[in-house]
């Protein structure tokens, strides 16, 4: 996975190519390159960051009013100089960045080598532009068309020759492609906040779809080269989102935004009596005769399903299951025509969740996605889209995203319960409408107790979770947010698993965070925390309960508001997201863009 961005206009191309690539840095860091024209090809890359490209740029000033560039998040070939985009053919007329995998390079790559053609990368993508020369004659948008006729796999191209100045031609497959359009200028990019300080016009691409981008105008083909039309959106996204706004991070400012991004979501979908409105966005005629749900996602988006799993679970009578995407595709699967299949996936992108959606639809399932990105890859191929309304999610870390799909499934069953039973969630819902005022308390209250905590286990070589029943998914995510930016082992356990093997690794001081706020749990989950307390574990305890004396088996205790238990996973998370934060910045740690990960995964 990986970020690309175009421009071409009047103005020189580098300050929106490198300003994009900050904005996708999300998406990959371990190269960056950039390629502007005029009448000769200006080329900077660099292993490493967009910053270590800005540093080199300084020496290697460009020139160009056209240019492409990209940001690498590694699966062919190592990070290095060499392999960092664009990439270029045998006499450097051509260029190429490239987002995604092309499965058949190898085979490409040996027919091309054979034909003569010198290799400079051990990358994929430079296939492509060596087959681009093969049929370049001039016509580059004819080249494009017949080389992506050879190509399997996944890929959002951006290509440039040498000898067409005005010109810059991109392909979208499996991949995110947005185009900007501008007044005498346009734009080209992987995401929707790389292009949105410079216009709200977009058009979001289609698979198959082939643009041919000028300063004056953005022309459309199918992969055929047949010219299509299409309408562009106006993208409502503020640019100030995509700012840090005072924050030292992304991730600390997308925590903060949490009660706002709950409001954005049941906003005009929950009325002040608490009932629900959802009959547009999702069409009753989809649960009609369901007798079966699947969730699939992955990572962050999989915590969230297993909440959706509970309630349903809870609240209706039918069987759920929640499936990691990655592993749904290559097991017996039972989908048929009254399964209802949600995938759950803020960028809409993940190829794994992508993939799963689409054996589930060709067996027959109806299919729903909940996901925060417009016109991402999943929203288009399901049957009906619940929207989370989070805003643009940068850091690497997922946080408002989560809870907001969180809310997402409170709605959905609250939609779903009432077309099947008839009866209205009232008390969830006008409980989810109080949940930002709580949101906010539970920052407000606990971050400085979070930040010294934090500072205490800094050199912890692992840590532990632990919950019952709903709490068990949120001390799955609590687990995953610490462990993906501070590199500090954690490990969640349902409570009660404990002493079948883990209490073993429970020794003097081993910080251990406990969740508790299920009432019916609390006593249970208390035993589960003397086992823990009689062998030296430090326990944080994160409670709802406003009542208990906890003292004997919480060393901290933090009392967070108040709430319909089915709710508490919306709060319980906020401070574990806080103290993964504080963490890794008492760490040293890249809070935005921990190592080896990226935004959201494009490839299986
Ligand atoms: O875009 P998606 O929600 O499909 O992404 C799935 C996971 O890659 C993602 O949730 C990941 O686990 C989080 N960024 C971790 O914080």
């Amino acid at each position: 996975m990986c970020g690309i961005v175009g421009y071409v206009g009047s103005r020189p191309a580098d300050p929106f190519l490198i300003q994009g690539l900050n904005k996708l840095e999300y998406r990959g860091y371990d190269s960056a390159g950039i390629c502007q024209l005029n009448h000769e090809f200006y080329v900077c890359k660099t292993k490493g960051r967009v910053s270590d490209l800005e540093r080199a740029l300084k020496h290697t000033p460009l020139k160009g009013c056209i240019g492409i560039a990209h940001t690498r998040w590694a699966t062919h070939g190592i990070p290095s100089d060499e392999n960092a985009h664009p990439h270029f053919d045998c006499h450097q007329n051509i260029a190429v960045v490239h987002n995604g995998i092309i499965e058949n390079y190898r085979q490409l790559r040996s027919m091309l080598i054979n034909e003569g053609h010198i290799f400079q990368s051990d990358t994929d993508t430079e296939v492509i532009s060596h087959l681009v020369e093969t049929y370049y004659q001039g016509d580059l948008l004819e080249a494009v068309c017949r080389a992506i006729q050879e190509l399997k796999g996944s890929y959002a191209l951006a290509i440039l020759a040498k000898d067409q100045p005005n010109q810059l031609i991109a392909v979208k497959q499996d991949n995110p492609l947005i185009v900007g359009l501008g007044q005498g200028e346009n734009y080209l990019a992987s995401d929707i906040p790389a292009i949105i300080d410079h216009t709200a016009e977009m058009l979001i691409l289609n698979d198959g779809e082939v643009v041919r981008l000028s300063k004056e105008k953005v022309e459309l083909f199918d992969r055929s080269g047949e010219q299509i039309t299409k309408k562009p959106v106006s993208i409502q996204w503020d640019p100030v989102q995509v700012q840090k706004g005072g924050f030292e991070d992304f991730m600390l400012k997308e925590i903060h935004e949490q009660p706002q991004a709950i409001q954005d979501t049941i906003a005009g979908r929950i009325n002040e009596r608490g009932e629900l409105d959802l009959d547009r966005e999702i069409p009753p005629h989809l649960f009609e005769g369901v007798s079966k749900v699947q969730f699939v996602a992955c990572g962050t988006a999989y915590h969230a399903a297993l909440y959706g799993k509970h309630l349903f679970e809870t609240l209706m009578d039918i069987p759920v299951e929640a499936e990691l995407a990655s592993e749904y595709r290559y097991k017996r699967n039972l989908a048929d025509d009254k399964t209802l299949l949600i995938a759950v996936s803020q960028s809409g992108e993940t190829a794994d969740t992508l993939g799963a959606m689409r054996l589930a639809k060709a067996k027959g399932a109806r299919t729903l996605a909940i996901t925060n990105v417009l016109g991402s890859t999943i929203s288009r191929e399901v049957d009906a889209v619940l929207y989370s309304h989070a805003g643009p999610e940068i850091a690497v870390a997922s946080t408002k995203a989560y809870t907001t799909q969180l809310a997402c499934l409170c709605l959905l069953i609250a939609h779903f319960c009432r077309l099947k039973t008839g009866e209205n969630l009232a008390a969830l819902l006008l409980a989810l409408r109080g949940l930002p005022d709580k949101m906010s308390q539970t920052i407000k209250e606990n971050a400085a107790a979070l930040k010294a905590y934090g500072e205490k286990i800094r050199s912890a070589s692992d840590t532990f979770f632990i919950g019952r029943g709903i709490d068990y998914a949120s001390a799955m995510e609590g687990q995953l947010k610490l462990k993906e930016i501070s590199y500090i082992h954690g490990e969640a356990l349902a409570g009660g698993e404990l002493k079948h093997g883990t209490l073993a690794l429970i020794v003097e001081d081993v910080p251990v965070v406990a969740l508790l706020t299920q009432p019916e749990l609390a006593d249970k989950m208390v035993n589960n925390l003397k086992e823990v307390k009689a062998r030296g574990g430090y326990v944080l305890l994160l409670t709802t309960d406003q009542e208990s004396d906890f003292s004997d088996v919480g060393d901290q205790v933090l009392r967070l508001p108040e709430i319909h238990p089915l709710l508490a996973p919306l709060l319980t998370v906020v401070p574990t997201q806080l103290l993964a934060y504080y963490t890794a910045k008492a760490r040293g740690c890249d809070v935005d863009k921990p190592r080896n990960l990226a935004k959201s995964i494009t490839v299986e």
